[in-house]
């Protein structure tokens, strides 16, 4: 069965953009370039766009784009896709030439939410990704860092994604949320990145919790939380380490209202040597919740 590679680029629908560019510049340290439609592209890497920020939108994820090998990986994650019941459509020369990549298909989750698997992304190695802050993050094949989802049944979702995508399942977390609710997320990976993507659910209002971007230096989480401090950017979770994936990292609201986690030191996994776990708290230590205040 073919299966998708990385998590390689996101669609962020989002009502105010100039804040946006200030955060993802100033805050967290990527790379904007302004488009001719009025959206703006961040880079973190090579890639041409890692995250388009797409104005007059719902302050939540818009599309979710999944890297394959190649053409026939493509065409084999379709056939399974097909297989599977689900309507797949061929992405217009258009759209492939909008999203910089050789050839994409679209599909919706079980959610509704649009997902898109590609092959072919454009590199832009003759302008090398400048970060404005100077800051490295961790990308290449573990791909774009990775994305937590709210899903109204998870347990569907998890089935769906491994069995559809072809994630695997790295481990589950059991935690209590801030309300006093259990609650369980299921961690799936499809590389050495411990997790791509994560579920869960709860009545929450967003279908993206939250995305992480891992950095190369751990100096750059220390800086990180001082930038937060001087520019009064709420941290939602404090200074802290996964009890999973072992990163390090805290969590900021961004000016969409879901949270960015900024991490560095994030496990590695292989295939033939990890096996499942279960965590019975979500940190080893640290990710203290803080109420944004009004
Ligand atoms: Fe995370």
């Amino acid at each position: 069965m073919s299966h998708v590679q990385a998590l390689g680029y996101l669609g962020f629908g989002v009502s105010d953009l100039e804040a946006w560019r200030d955060y993802a510049m100033n805050f967290l340290g990527l790379q904007a370039v302004e488009r001719e439609d009025g959206s703006v592209d961040l880079r973190l890497d090579e890639y041409a766009s890692r995250i388009r920020l797409i104005p007059d939108g719902p302050d939540d994820i818009a599309y979710v784009g999944w890297e394959v090998a190649d053409a026939a990986a493509l065409a084999a994650l379709k056939s399974n896709l097909e297989d599977s019941g689900i309507e797949v459509a061929d992405g217009s020369e258009d759209l492939a030439a909008d999203r910089y990549v050789q050839a994409l298909i679209t599909f919706n989750d079980l959610d509704g939410m649009r997902c898109e698997a590609y092959y072919g992304p454009r590199q832009r190695t003759e302008q090398p990704f400048q970060s404005p802050l100077g800051v490295r993050f961790k990308t290449g094949r573990q791909g774009l860092g990775h994305i937590v989802l709210n899903s109204s049944d998870a347990k569907a979702a998890e089935k769906w994604y491994i069995d559809v995508l072809g994630l695997k399942l790295s481990d589950y977390i059991y935690a209590q949320a801030p309300s006093g609710e259990s609650l369980s997320f299921a961690f799936l990976r499809c590389n050495a990145r411990h997790h791509s993507l994560a579920l869960f659910q709860l009545p929450y209002p967003k279908k993206l919790q939250h995305f992480m971007l891992e950095v190369e230096s751990v100096d750059d989480v220390g800086r990180a939380l001082y930038r937060a401090e001087e520019r009064k950017t709420h941290i939602s979770l404090t200074l802290g380490r996964h009890s999973n994936d072992e990163m390090l990292s805290a969590y900021y609201q961004t000016p969409s209202g879901f949270d960015v986690e900024y991490g560095w030191g994030g496990l590695e996994v292989d295939d033939e040597s990890w096996h499942v776990l279960t965590h019975d708290a979500p940190s080893a230590w640290g990710h203290r919740f803080q109420i944004p205040s009004m």
